[in-house]
């Protein structure tokens, strides 16, 4: 973005003969203003990490949040030819939490297997459930399963790192599972990642405290 715009304003400064044709000017403006905005998304989510954004409680059935997010980028999905299928008991699965930071983490998980599964006739599966506990309401489980690249055992200690990211620069920043581990912290719970190596699948789960 910095390049782009210093080497339009170069050129204004410079002879007419210097000067590129409107087009080119038009072509470099909106070419700055793509990366100014990924840029403004880029913060955005890190804020999402590192700002203790106040938390509107409520109680939430997070099969409902699994099926908003997974609304958000199906056509997206079935557009490439990924199938995403929900499975869930029948017992309610009801949660206190902000329903709006549940579905980023949904959502940041879905993308994450969705990118898996790309170029590869694969799926990917969200179970929500219920496990009640020996004392206490229990917990509800999310699992968010893909056949698709899956992760090399070296990768794994380091996928919920800032900025980790094995996806090309624009396509990822590596931000989605460490905004995940903040948002499922902030609210008493725990998220976890199997793979059992490259080609083998991801498995992606969290858990929250079931509400009283
Ligand atoms: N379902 C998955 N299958 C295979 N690899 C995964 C999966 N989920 C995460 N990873 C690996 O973990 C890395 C970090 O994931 P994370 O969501 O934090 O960042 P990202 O997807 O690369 O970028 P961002 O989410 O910020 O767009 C990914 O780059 C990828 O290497
Ligand atoms: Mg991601």
């Amino acid at each position: 973005m910095v390049g782009l715009t210093s080497e339009l304003l170069e050129r204004m400064r410079g002879s007419p003969r210097e000067h590129l044709a409107p087009v080119d000017s038009a072509e470099y403006l909106r070419r700055a203003y793509g990366e100014a905005k990924r840029a403004a998304e880029i913060v955005d989510r890190l804020l999402d990490y590192v700002r203790e954004r106040t938390r509107v409680l409520e109680t939430v059935d997070v099969r409902q949040v699994v099926v908003e997010a997974v609304a958000l980028v199906s056509p997206a999905a079935a557009r490439r030819g990924t199938q995403i299928t929900l499975t869930s008991d029948d017992t309610p699965t009801l949660v206190r939490a902000d329903a709006i930071m549940l579905r980023q983490v949904v959502l940041n998980l879905v993308n994450n297997a969705l990118d898996a599964v790309v170029e590869q006739s694969g799926g990917v599966e969200i179970r929500t459930r219920l496990e009640r506990g020996a004392i206490g309401p229990g917990r509800v489980i999310v699992t968010v399963r893909d056949t698709g690249c899956g992760i090399p055992a070296e990768h794994l200690p380091h996928v919920f790192d800032l900025f980790f990211t094995t996806k090309e620069a624009g396509r990822g920043v590596g931000l989605g599972l460490a905004v995940c581990q903040s948002l499922i912290e902030q609210h008493g719970g725990a998220i976890q990642v199997q793979s059992r190596g490259v080609g083998q699948g991801t498995t992606v789960e969290f858990e929250l405290p079931a509400e009283s």
